[in-house]
């Protein structure tokens, strides 16, 4: 599907991310990674004090990973990102917007499927976070469905971990195999052409590219 998002622009010099949206990339990259490492720690453990320290390290990152992302979408649906430049070919410019969406929508569903994997088995009307932090459950939902949301969350867990290889080794390609432009769009990566890059996020940029 060819749309608005997937669009290509002449531009030089070369737009990128804006230094708002690249702290939310990075942050969120550190955050989700290291989410990962403790969902892979945790899962196997079995129940004690150390378990139970890891699982509310994960309780808080997952809460923190939920409110980032929707700081960022709502960011992101006022400033859209700068266009892409036409070097990159049509199909990874839809394969890259289909990328990045379904990121988004993996980080929305990853957090609520845990939240409702936790109110699913918890006995109480609150969950533990870090530091003594406790927040409610949501009531009304039985082991069932809690233990099917849970399947959820460890299978998108799989798709994240997919879809964030299938995302480095396009960054990749793009730097180091095709050196074109695209690379140069999130820094710290240096744009490999040496070409000026500007930050160009934002409706403005896309009605001025070219
Ligand atoms: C947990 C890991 C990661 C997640 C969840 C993630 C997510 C995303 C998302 C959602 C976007 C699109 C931004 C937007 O349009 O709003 C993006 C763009 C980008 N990411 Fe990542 N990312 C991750 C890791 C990485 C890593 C490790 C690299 C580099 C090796 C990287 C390089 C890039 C680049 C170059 C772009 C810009 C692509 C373009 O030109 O459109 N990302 N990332």
């Amino acid at each position: 599907m060819a749309d608005y998002a997937t669009e290509a622009r002449e531009q030089h010099p070369l737009r990128r991310y804006s230094n708002i949206a690249v702290a939310f990339h990075w942050v969120t990259v550190a955050l989700v990674l290291f989410q990962i490492w403790l969902g892979l720690s945790f899962a196997d453990m079995a129940q004690g004090p150390e378990r139970g320290e890891l699982f509310a390290w994960h309780k808080t990152i997952g809460s923190i990973i939920l409110l980032t992302v929707l700081a960022r979408l709502t960011y992101r649906l006022q400033n859209p990102p700068p266009p892409y430049p036409p070097e990159l070919p049509q199909w990874e410019r839809i394969a890259g917007t289909w990328n990045h969406r379904l990121f988004y929508l993996l980080l929305i569903v990853m957090p609520i499927g845990g939240y409702l994997a936790v109110s699913g088995q918890s006995k109480g009307s609150t969950t533990e976070l870090l530091g003594g932090l406790r927040i409610p459950v949501l009531p009304g939902i039985s082991k069932q469905m809690g233990e099917f949301a849970g399947g959820v969350h460890e299978l998108a867990a799989f798709l994240l971990i997919g879809l964030i290889a299938l995302h480095v080794a396009a960054a990749l390609k793009h730097q180091f195999v095709d050196r074109n432009r695209a690379s140069g769009r999130m820094p710290p990566f240096k744009d490999p052409v040496d070409e000026p890059v500007v930050i160009g996020q934002g409706q403005e940029a896309r009605s001025k590219a070219g």
